[in-house]
C-alpha cells in the first residue's frame, strides 16, 4: 500500500472525511492557517503548516520544491489534494507524476479552475456534480478517475450548491483514493 499524505488549505471537510472512512492518512501539510489543520491534529496525524506567502513575492517553484521535498522526506508515494489552494510547478510532477489525485467540483471539463460551482450557476446548467481526477501541471485537466453528478436546483446558491457537491465528494473520493493506494 502506497503511503498517502492530504494537503488541505481549508475547511477540510474532505479530509475530516477521510479521517472518517478510515483511510490510512501517514501526513497532512496545509499551505496555511486552516481549519484543516486542526482537523489533522485532533486525528493524531503528523500535520505541518508549509507556510507560504500570498504577496507578489511568492516563488512558486521554490515553494513547490520545498513541499516535494518534505513528502519525499517523509516517505510518501501518493498525495490526495483536499481543497488544496497553492497550484505546483513542473518539479512535482517530475517527482510524482500520476500519483497526486484532486477533487473539482463540476463535471470535468466543464467549469476548471477556483469559481466551479459560480460558474456552473452562472451558465445555467441543470446538472453539475464533480470529478476525481489526477493532477497534472496543467490545472484541472488530468486523467478522470470517476465522476458524479448532482442536480442544480432553481432556488439554489453558490454556496448551498456546493455544499450539496461536497456531500457527493465526501463519499466518492475516500473509495478512489483507496483503491488507488492499494494499487
Ligand atoms: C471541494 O469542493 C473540492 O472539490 C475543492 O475544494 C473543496 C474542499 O472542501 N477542490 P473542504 O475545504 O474540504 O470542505
Amino acid at each position: 500500500m502506497k503511503k498517502l499524505a492530504v494537503l488541505v488549505s481549508g475547511t477540510g471537510s474532505l479530509l475530516e472525511a477521510m479521517v472518517k472512512a478510515e483511510l490510512p492518512i501517514a501526513y497532512v501539510a496545509t499551505d496555511r492557517m486552516c481549519r484543516g489543520f486542526e482537523i489533522g491534529t485532533l486525528a493524531y496525524i503528523e500535520t505541518d503548516i508549509i507556510s507560504r506567502s500570498f504577496g507578489n513575492d511568492f516563488d512558486r517553484a521554490a515553494y513547490t520544491v520545498k513541499v516535494r521535498d518534505r513528502l519525499r522526506a517523509k516517505g510518501i508515494e501518493c498525495i490526495a489534494l483536499a481543497g488544496f489552494m497553492t497550484t505546483f510547478s513542473a518539479d512535482m510532477f517530475r517527482c510524482y507524476e500520476g500519483l497526486i489525485l484532486n477533487t473539482h467540483p463540476s463535471l470535468l471539463p466543464a467549469f476548471p479552475g477556483a469559481h466551479a460551482v459560480r460558474d456552473a450557476l452562472a451558465y445555467g446548467v441543470q446538472w453539475t456534480g464533480c470529478t476525481i481526477h489526477l493532477v497534472t501541471e496543467k490545472l484541472d485537466h488530468g486523467l478522470i478517475l470517476a465522476q458524479q453528478p448532482v442536480h442544480v436546483k432553481p432556488d439554489d446558491t453558490e454556496s448551498v450548491l456546493h455544499e450539496r457537491i461536497k456531500d457527493v465528494e465526501r463519499a466518492l473520493y475516500p473509495r478512489v483514493i483507496r483503491e488507488r493506494i492499494a494499487a
